[in-house]
């Protein structure tokens, strides 16, 4: 099978490279650049990428690769500080840039050698993403400068004899005008691939893997019936029928309705289906508790200690698995590597002495992002309505209420929440967004009600348009469709007077607002 191998060294940008690679349909994987020479031989890639990442090649210390890896006789794309890497490795000198001109940040104007096999189908002139302070002073021999931009001689090198590349900007975000383009050239026309994984490939491959390592065993499922783990639901049902028992934790920070709805939803399917109703058991943990990561921390703990109760009842063997619906962006903005922390996914949160019940954790949707998780529910056959769901946070209402969570304040945003879906579906907008919600805010402002006085919280509306929700921008909903939603909020909901629209994109912001 066509396989690439990237290896990550940080950068934030990282699976954005595995999708692009995957969009030109070439099966990849993410690894730590701390993978072995023998781990690397046994993955038996026919390309490998060296991804950016934040760190200088010159100090002691920064991640690095043993220099084996250039005599496998395998193409290499240094992208960032994965080029820097490879040409200090391969005798070239990168130090820090002396000129501010020479380093480079955002959107650059950048000229390429159209001849080279890397760069065919580009223009000689387009705009690049340029992100780094260091410069490469001296280029490795047998290399070649192949593009250069205004600030900088040396924007991208080529040993095309040992197909080694290095480009100093990252193709693989969209600002790049010709970057699929140009990592789609590494892996058809350097690496000599034909593209031909897709994600039917990816499902049937998966339940295969799957069946074969959970054996004779059962596997134990999250399920919250988002988008994710009913896609999780569907793969296992699919690889251990039976065996698999999907629980689904009632945790009181739902949605409007939406406990009894999945319960509706999945009591259908061929599985077996729990449902726990653990509201009480939140709430007590979560009172008091201010600070969004530590809610985080303690929903995702609460949910571990809920699911081994479950365990416990179900009779736990060593032969059972856990199985949970992480998926890409849940990874990288938990942390993972030398990727900065965001925010802790509570399905990042589970407690070791969880963890140790069972046989081991399963998490097979952990390299796809959303678009793909979705697009892989239509191949396993799952209703439009279940795959394009709009995504739902584990912790829930709880990180949508600013401040301490309390049952007055989640019933509040219950009903302010939906009455903003309602609006939104008679206007039939929800195909436009991709994800919106409410936000109960810790704030209070005077106002006035009939003739009396009012101090009552603010309510958030947050809209948000997105692919891969690693990016987005606000929804530029129709004034008067949020004119009927606050008119509505206010008039019908109690302890609200004021509501305001977020216009905030990611980045800066993020989509929840904790
Ligand atoms: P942020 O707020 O990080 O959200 O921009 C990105 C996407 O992830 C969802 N999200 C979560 N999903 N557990 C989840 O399962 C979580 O703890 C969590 N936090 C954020 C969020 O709703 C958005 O779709």
């Amino acid at each position: 099978m066509e396989k690439i191998l990237i290896l990550d060294f940080g950068g934030q940008y990282n699976q954005l490279i595995a999708r692009r690679v995957r969009e030109a349909h070439v099966y990849c994987e993410v690894r730590p650049f701390t993978m072995t020479m023998e781990e690397i031989r046994a993955f038996d890639p026919q390309g490998i990428i060296f991804t950016g990442g934040p760190q200088s090649v010159y100090l002691p210390d920064s991640p690095t690769v043993d220099p084996a890896v250039f005599k496998l006789g395998v193409p290499v794309l240094g992208i960032c500080y994965g080029c820097q890497l490879m040409a200090h490795l391969l005798g070239g000198k990168v130090t820090e840039a002396q000129e501010d001109s020479a380093r480079e940040y955002g959107k650059t104007v950048t000229y390429f050698d159209t001849d080279l096999p890397l760069f065919q189908n580009t223009a000689r002139k387009s705009i690049t993403w340029m992100s780094h302070g260091d410069y490469m002073a001296k280029v490795p021999e047998g290399f070649r400068l192949v593009a250069h931009s205004d600030a900088c001689p040396n924007v991208a090198i080529a040993d095309v004899e040992r197909r080694f590349y290095g480009v100093q900007f990252h193709p693989e975000v969209n600002h790049t005008e010709y970057g699929a383009q140009i990592l789609q050239n590494f892996l058809y026309r350097v690496c000599g691939l034909h593209g031909q994984w897709t994600m039917g490939d990816f499902c049937k491959r998966t339940v295969a893997a799957l069946r074969e390592q959970v054996g004779d065993g059962r596997v134990l499922l999250a399920l919250s019936g988002g988008v994710d783990s009913s896609v999780l639901a569907a793969l296992f049902a699919e690889a251990v029928g039976k065996n698999l028992t999907c629980v689904f934790v009632d945790h009181g920070a739902m949605r409007k309705n939406e406990g009894d709805e999945v319960e509706e939803a999945f009591s259908k399917w061929n599985v077996n289906f729990v449902r726990v109703n653990a509201q009480e058991r939140f709430l007590s943990k979560l009172a008091g508790v201010e600070d969004p990561q530590q809610k985080r921390r303690i929903i995702g703990a609460e949910f571990g200690y809920v699911f081994l109760d479950e365990a416990m009842k179900f009779g736990i063997t060593d032969k059972d698995y856990f199985a949970q619906g992480t998926i890409y962006p849940d990874v990288i903005e938990s942390g993972s590597g030398d990727a900065a922390v965001i925010k802790t996914h509570h399905n990042r949160a589970l407690p070791p002495e969880v963890i140790e019940q069972f046989k081991g954790i399963l998490e097979p949707l952990q390299l796809l992002f959303k678009d793909e998780v979705r697009q892989l529910g239509r191949e396993l056959g799952l209703p439009e309505y279940l795959v394009m769901r709009q995504p739902f946070p584990g912790p829930g209402l709880a990180i949508r209420i600013m401040g301490e969570v309390t049952k007055e304040k989640l019933d509040t945003l219950r009903e302010a929440d939906f009455i903003f879906r309602d609006e939104i579906a008679k206007a039939h907008l929800e195909g436009t967004m991709s994800q919106y919600f409410a936000v109960l805010t810790n704030t209070r402002s005077v106002g006035v009600m009939g003739d009396g006085r009012t101090y009552d919280y603010t309510l958030a509306l947050r809209s948000v348009t997105t692919s891969d929700f690693m990016t987005a921008d606000w929804t530029r909903i129709p004034y008067e469709v949020l004119d009927k939603v606050s008119v509505r909020i206010v008039n019908e909901v109690r302890g609200i007077n004021r509501i305001v629209y977020d216009i905030t994109s990611k980045p800066p912001a993020t989509i929840e607002w904790e």
